[in-house]
């Protein structure tokens, strides 16, 4: 047997589903039952019958379909797959600012420990990060742990008022404006799609701003048919399955996330047959911890 033909043998048998973000390698993606962005992983993880998820992704997002289904076992393929960002802010100053500031909606990107999110008011993606915010009754917002994702949601809601963290993804936030102008002078009738993650001067250079999910969708229904991609390189897989005829530009080499690239096909069947590497999460931190990621689905809707 092949290790996809283990993986597909060994789902039926345990009533397992895979899910998959757009980031992991390419042979991860062919394998899972459903492939997103963070939002639609966790939206998906609250609708299913299975009794076992292999979350493929970085750590939070395990963590995440833990906090919302307790009673499923959550298990992550690689256990030391983190995402850096996610421990990027710190709960002294999430209690300090609401002291400052009674009238304070704490929004505590996905992208986050347990720990960050139980500090906090409500839960956003990428995907749905404006629409929640100005969603909220409060004035002010402090926005952890992305400045940058923060700082293009401020853009967009100037009746708020924000006050940002010293915290980013280390991969986009590398990508410089240099980089990307040499880019548009090497492809210059590609279009420019930036995940939110990016500085504000590359965001400034964009035809489109969005999500995983969001980038997918518009250069799918575009009539444009060549791009600069501005994320993660594992987006490559489901832009080429939707476009085959369209032209993917990465724009600079090794535009790639490490813990992302630590899922494995072979780390998916060992997950799966020796129920390995289960997500815990306490009782209380799951507890605590489930509210804003509630608030999230609801006020997304
Ligand atoms: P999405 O919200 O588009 O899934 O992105 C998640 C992420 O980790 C981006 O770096
Ligand atoms: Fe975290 Fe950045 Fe990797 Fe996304 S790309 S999981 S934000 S380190």
């Amino acid at each position: 047997m092949t290790v996809k033909e283990e993986i597909q043998s060994l789902k039926k048998e345990k009533n397992a589903l895979i899910l998959a973000h757009y980031y992991v390698p390419a042979e991860v993606q062919e394998v899972a039952d459903y492939i997103g962005d963070s939002f639609y992983l966790s939206k998906i993880a609250t609708q299913t019958q299975a009794d076992i998820l292999v979350l493929c992704g970085v750590s939070f997002m395990g963590e995440s379909a833990k906090i919302l289904n307790p009673e499923k076992k959550v298990l992550l393929p690689d256990a030391s797959s983190d995402c850096p960002m996610a421990h990027m802010a710190d709960v002294e100053r999430i209690q300090a600012m609401r002291q400052q500031y009674p009238d304070l909606a704490v929004v505590c990107y996905i992208n986050s420990t347990a720990e960050l999110k139980q500090h906090s008011d409500v839960c956003v993606t990428s995907a749905n990060a404006l629409k929640i915010v100005k969603a909220l009754p409060n004035k002010y917002i402090y926005f952890i742990p992305d400045e940058n994702l923060g700082q293009y949601v401020a853009s967009k809601v100037p009746e708020k008022t924000f006050i940002f963290n010293d915290g980013r993804c280390p991969i986009h936030a590398q990508l410089t404006k240099e980089a990307l102008e040499q880019a548009k002078t090497q492809h210059p009738e590609a279009k420019v799609l930036v995940h939110p993650e990016c500085v504000p001067a590359v965001l400034e250079l964009a035809d489109y701003i969005g999500s995983t999910s969001g980038i997918i969708q518009y250069a799918t229904e575009s009539p444009s048919n060549a791009f600069i991609i501005c994320t993660e390189d594992g987006v490559l897989y489901e832009l080429q399955q939707k476009n085959p005829d369209k032209h993917f530009y990465m724009v600079q080499e090794n535009f790639s996330c490490p813990g992302m690239k630590l899922v494995t096909l072979k780390k998916v069947r060992d997950a799966l047959k020796y129920e390995q590497n289960q997500v815990t999460v306490s009782k209380s931190l799951q507890t605590a911890s489930l509210s804003p990621l509630q608030r999230m689905l609801e006020l997304a809707k």
